[in-house]
């Protein structure tokens, strides 16, 4: 004698032989179990946003809940708007659900057979059609709106324009206007209440896809090879603002880190005049030049006033200006700079810069001469 549930089951699978009702059941609360594991990770993780935003501090935290500038603050007033409608929707559901099973269990005494079986109900049906439908097109409004506003902001005068390319695995950064080529730290000056300076970027890539992710600031926007895309930043608080790569890339797509240095307007101009010298040629490390020369650095390392041009690898112009090496991996210290020098696959395994096998006298020549590069 089957009990009621398994007969609505096996009916519900029309035949009775076509699955052993077991696996079936077993399956359906697997995937239960699987789903309130992952509705119970999202809810732990939006928690944790929030409650570091309320507690933690707000500097170099890659944290969407504490934005920082438009247009993330624009994007987290959206998705509160979301959490909220998605809230209520669960507490609804999950309280219908839960007082359904303690209501109508069970019970020592009920008769083993089916109960009455209640097929269409106009009203409920139109009901969870079209509150549903309403909802989703209340979320299409708001979304669209937020969606538009951002990507309609044309640049103001003053704004600046920045134009970063994505490498496996670096970020290559120009400023076309300025003359400056960096890499993997952009720097942007914070926008002030009478100087208002978002920076505008254009993001290209020179091989796969990659994505420009920096959360306090904005919402990610991919780097696609043969496609410009656009998108805007506008600070307010200087600092610096971590990011990564947001699209899988290859191998070493977890270290390829982003930096954005946000200062004060009069920072930000000397930092731009400070980039637009070509490096001053010293009689500092002779050796080390030369080595550098002699190698074959030159053929993907640019340093702007020599005869270095080379286009694959990251300008190093003003390498030391930077606080990172190898896109915010390891900090930019002489010990760390050596390491690298030595062999960059120790570091990050599978980055283009081969090791050159050179002599421990030549990686210190030409560590000194890189330390030069101010
Ligand atoms: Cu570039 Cu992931």
């Amino acid at each position: 004698m089957m009990r009621w549930e398994e007969v609505v089951l096996a009916r519900t699978l029309k035949s009775e032989g076509a699955i052993g009702l077991k696996a079936f059941t077993t399956t359906v609360s697997c995937l239960l179990r699987a789903l309130i594991t992952y509705a119970l990770t999202c809810m732990g993780i939006i928690c944790f946003g929030l409650v570091e935003t309320t507690f933690g501090k707000d500097e170099g935290v890659t944290n969407i809940f504490g934005p920082l500038s438009q247009p993330a603050q624009e994007i987290k007033e959206t998705s509160f708007l979301v959490l909220a409608v998605c809230a209520v929707i669960f507490i609804v559901v999950a309280g219908l659900l839960v007082y359904a099973l303690v209501r109508f269990r069970h019970r020592a005494g009920d008769e083993a057979t089916e109960p009455p079986q209640i097929y269409g109900s106009n009203q409920i049906e139109l009901a969870w059609t079209v509150m549903p439908i309403l909802i989703v097109f209340v979320l299409i409004l708001v979304t669209s709106r937020t969606i538009a506003d951002i990507q309609n902001r044309k640049p103001p005068p003053g704004a600046v324009q920045a134009t970063v390319v994505g490498h496996q695995w670096w970020w290559e950064i120009r400023y076309p206007e300025l003359g400056i080529v960096t890499a993997n730290e952009l720097h942007v000056p914070a926008s002030t209440g009478d100087r208002r300076q978002p920076a505008f970027l254009k993001l290209q890539s020179a091989d796969v896809a990659h994505s420009f992710w920096v959360p306090q600031l904005a919402g990610k926007t991919d780097l696609i090879p043969n496609k410009e895309n656009r998108m805007w930043i506008e600070p307010t608080k200087p600092g610096t603002y971590l990011g990564n790569c947001a699209e899988y890339c290859g191998t070493q797509h977890a270290r390829m880190l982003i930096r954005v240095v946000v200062q004060a307007p009069d920072e930000f101009d000397r930092w731009v005049r400070d980039q637009q010298q070509a490096t001053s040629v010293t009689t500092n490390a002779a050796e080390g030049r030369k080595a550098f020369f002699a190698n074959s650095c030159v053929n993907c390392h640019t340093i702007r006033g020599t005869s270095a041009q080379g286009k694959f690898g990251p300008d190093l112009t003003h390498l030391m200006s930077r606080e990172m090496l190898a896109a915010g991996v390891v900090p930019n210290t002489p010990d760390n700079l050596h390491l690298w020098v030595r062999d960059p696959q120790r570091i990050k395994l599978g980055c283009l810069m081969p090791n050159m096998q050179m002599t421990d006298t030549e990686v210190d020549q030409i560590v000194a001469y890189l330390q030069t590069l101010k």
